[in-house]
């Protein structure tokens, strides 16, 4: 079993074999892959780990699969984190960083290698996902290495690059008449029926695993230490839960001492059920029926890690978010400007709360902070379009040249 101890209820600590179990049968609550962290200790060291190759495998003491044959994928992670000190002092900030997981092999942070190994572990007959656009790509492109048949169910209003991108990968995609929650409900029917591995539903205590790998990259990145502040964009919030299950374990396992790294979540004020939760005195999400904004991969009006994710933001004393769609949108073109790194509007989202807090004093200007960029721009080309006027075609000629260019100066 590798270093994995059990599978273990977050709300009553009841422990399982490591299996295709993903609730306890004792509470409902959810479960989480746990380790044997003696062991861990010894084999994820520094040394070992800067010696392996450049993808998430590179952390494997810590990733849940058993069977080396099973790894087959396209090498997702180990994306850079990049300086952003053009950002940062446009902001007023002194040392911010963007994890710019805008470059993993479809574009965003959720490849789910982890996932798709561990269906191929378990000789599954066909993958599949419920997606709000990302993880429908990343589902279709490691199924299609994995030769594995795959089936993902979206919201048939998908903006139409994140609909074309499975079809490409030779996905079926079943666009459900209605929101995300619709299209979950009838995945989740779909998978039990089959006894097909759907990654956000049954297999999601693997595919968490895969996203921690987003922190202990970071961690690696900044020289093996964190930062204080990390801003995570939120859909269903698994992202959330799984950065914090990796501080933990980097915790559990000696490599970091006395951190407490604030874990701020962000989510589009047209759906913002766990900001609202946060907000509230009960720590509950706030379902919302009818999603209505740009950033439509975190628009997921009932949020299946959402009581979590707020339960963390409070511990850590991070927070919650909910930025307007025209401050996102200023936000993508800001990151974009001063950074040359174009976010989809999810990571939008982590660089308006950023600003936000900024001005409110929610972050200080001496906190060293990490925007974890989740999703490529052009997925989503279509939000900008309004934010530029048309072109006007130039003639040929240097006087027309001369005339475009009018007055303008350098320096
Ligand atoms: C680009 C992007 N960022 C963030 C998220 C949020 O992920 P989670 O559902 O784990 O909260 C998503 C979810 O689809 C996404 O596509
Ligand atoms: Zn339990």
């Amino acid at each position: 079993m590798g270093y994995v101890r059990s599978l273990r209820c977050r709300e009553c600590g009841a422990e399982y074999p490591p299996t295709r179990l993903v609730v306890c049968e004792a509470c409902f609550g959810p479960l989480e892959v746990a380790y044997e962290f003696d062991a861990v200790r010894e084999a994820f060291t520094r040394d070992s780990i800067a010696r392996r190759p450049g993808d998430l495998w590179r952390y494997r003491e810590l990733l849940p699969v058993f069977d080396e044959g099973a790894k087959v994928d396209l090498q997702p992670g180990y994306t850079p984190l990049r300086r952003a000190d053009n950002l940062a002092s446009e902001l007023g900030l002194r040392e911010l960083w963007v994890k710019d997981d805008t470059v993993n092999p479809t574009s965003s942070f959720k490849d789910v290698a982890v996932a798709v190994a561990k269906a191929r572990e378990w000789g599954l007959e066909a993958v599949g996902c419920a997606s709000t656009g990302n993880l429908a790509a990343a589902t279709a492109a490691a199924a299609a290495k994995a030769r594995l048949p795959c089936y993902v169910f979206t919201p048939a209003g998908l903006e139409e690059t994140k609909l074309l991108l499975p079809r490409i990968y030779g996905a079926t995609v079943v666009p459900v008449d209605g929101t995300y929650d619709d299209a979950n409900r009838v995945a989740i029917l779909a998978a039990d029926r089959r006894g097909w591995g759907f990654v956000n539903i049954n297999l999601r205590p693997y595919y968490a695993e895969g996203s921690k790998t987003l922190l202990f990259e970071t961690w690696e990145q900044l020289g093996f230490e964190l930062p204080d502040v990390v801003v995570t964009p939120l859909g269903s919030g698994l992202l959330l839960t799984s950065v914090d299950k990796a501080i933990r374990e980097l915790k559990a396992i000696g490599q970091v001492n006395g951190v407490s790294t604030r874990l701020v979540g962000t989510q589009a004020a047209g759906c913002a059920p766990i900001v609202r939760g946060f907000e509230s005195a009960d720590g509950r999400p706030r379902p919302v029926k009818r999603p209505d904004t740009i950033a439509e991969s975190l628009a997921i009006g009932d949020p299946a890690s959402g009581h979590e994710a707020i339960q963390i933001m409070r511990r850590t004393r991070g927070f919650a978010d909910a930025p307007s769609d025209p401050e996102i949108i200023e936000a993508q073109r800001l990151l974009a400007r001063t950074e040359g790194v174009f976010a989809e509007p999810a990571g939008g989202t982590t660089v308006a709360t950023l600003k936000r807090a900024l001005e409110d004093g929610r972050i200080d200007r001496d906190e060293r902070v990490v925007l974890l960029v989740t999703g490529n721009g052009l997925k989503a080309p279509s939000v900008l379009s309004a934010s530029f006027p048309p072109l006007t075609p130039v003639a040929p000629n240097a006087a027309a040249v001369d005339a475009f260019l009018g007055g303008i100066h350098h320096g």
